[in-house]
This record gives C-alpha cells, sequence and structure tokens, in this order.
C-alpha cells in the first residue's frame, strides 16, 4: 500500500520570494528556512548539472544542509495545537501517523524534498525507487535494511541492516538496486530529509517503487 498524501496540503505558499518554498516551510524557523534557503540554491544549482554529478552535489548539499539544522521545528511536539500543514501519511506495515512535510518543489518539477519525522516503530514499505533519490538522517537515529532484488522469485530478499546516523547522506538510482527500508526502532522521534527527481505533486506516487518480499 502506497503511503497517502493529502495533496490540497501541497500548494506552495503565495507570496514567499523562493517559488520553491512549499507550504510546510512555514513550520520552519528562522535559522531553519536559512538553512533550507541554500539546500534550494544548491539543488538549482545540480539540476543544471551534468546528471553525472548529481550523487556528489547532492552528498555536498545534504551534508551542508545536516551540518545548519535538525529540522527541530518539526517535531510533533512542538506543534502540539497548531494547523498543521504537514502531511500524515500511513502504509500497511508501518505504524500510523508518520508525518512527511513537503519543504521543496521545483516549479519546474525536477525535483522535491521531503522531511520525515519517525516516531517510534515507524516504518517505511520495502520498496525500490521510480525515481534517483538521497536522504540523510538530521535528528536521532534510523535503521535502513537493504534488499537484493531476485529476479527468479519476482520478490526481494532481505540483506544487511545498519543504523543510519545524522550527517550520513545515502543516495541511490532509480530502479530495484536500491531496495530498503527505513524506519525507527528507538524511543525518540527522529527526523530525515528526502530529495527525489520529481515534482512535489508527485511524491506520493512517483517515488517508491513497491516490491513483494521473499519470506
Ligand atoms: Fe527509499
Amino acid at each position: 500500500m502506497t503511503p497517502s498524501f493529502d495533496l490540497t496540503a501541497l500548494s506552495l505558499s503565495p507570496g514567499r520570494s523562493n517559488p520553491c518554498l512549499a507550504a510546510s516551510a512555514a513550520l520552519l524557523n528562522p535559522a531553519e528556512l536559512i538553512a533550507l534557503e541554500q539546500l534550494s540554491s544548491a539543488l538549482d544549482a545540480m539540476a543544471g548539472s551534468h546528471p553525472g554529478q548529481r550523487a556528489r552535489r547532492l552528498d555536498i548539499a545534504l551534508s551542508h544542509f545536516a551540518a545548519q539544522t535538525d529540522l527541530a521545528s518539526l517535531l510533533p511536539r512542538q506543534h502540539r495545537g497548531r494547523d498543521l500543514t504537514a502531511i500524515v501519511a500511513s502504509s500497511a506495515n508501518a505504524a500510523p501517523g508518520y508525518q512527511r512535510h513537503l519543504l521543496l518543489a521545483d516549479p519546474q518539477g525536477r525535483y522535491s524534498a521531503v522531511a520525515i519525522v519517525w516516531e517510534k516503530d515507524q516504518y517505511s514499505p520495502v520498496h525500490g525507487h521510480h525515481t534517483w533519490c538521497a536522504y540523510s538522517v538530521l535528528h536521532g537515529a534510523l535503521s535502513e535494511s537493504r534488499f537484493d532484488w531476485c529476479e527468479t522469485t519476482q520478490a526481494a530478499q532481505l540483506g544487511a541492516a545498519a543504523a543510519r546516523l545524522p550527517h550520513e547522506v545515502s543516495y541511490t538510482d532509480a530502479g530495484l538496486g536500491g531496495i530498503h527500508r527505513l524506519g525507527n526502532p528507538h524511543p525518540a522521534a527522529a527526523i530525515s530529509l528526502h530529495v527525489y527527481g520529481v515534482s512535489g505533486a508527485s511524491v506520493s506516487t512517483a517515488v517508491n517503487h513497491l516490491v513483494a518480499v521473499h519470506t
């Protein structure tokens, strides 16, 4: 089951100087917003560069962003009672309610950036990707399980698992070469930032390639 998005929350904020800033950027504090503006500039530059430079540029941009902020303003307890424009997603094999916040949406549809807040025991589905993507943990820690695609069984087989800590950047191209499952097994909430090669309006349908898992 593909995590669902409330697409009504994906509209760009009117009147903002940077047309890439999405509505959820309004949740951030000034320092976080400056870091996001810098990330937007770096992604604009990346989008205009040779695709062969993409992974390296994303590594630099996300490393820089993670060094500037952990996006703690997005932690749920700090928004209790507020009118969140957060996007609440759930999936068949994840605890309900993990939140995805669309922060950047390139008007040309070349990229989008989504922050995810993971509470304890919230996990993504096992998935490959329809597009390139990169992510970095900003706050807390995540666990990532990798899977290998088996053509014979047409299913993913569990491989290695590893902790993902702040400031690490992971990148994968589109396809079934980067099947994984992310989640938070820890008591404390975690926050990660994900950059995808699709428009903001397409992140719910054009990123994750859900796959069967060999049992
Ligand atoms: Fe992924």
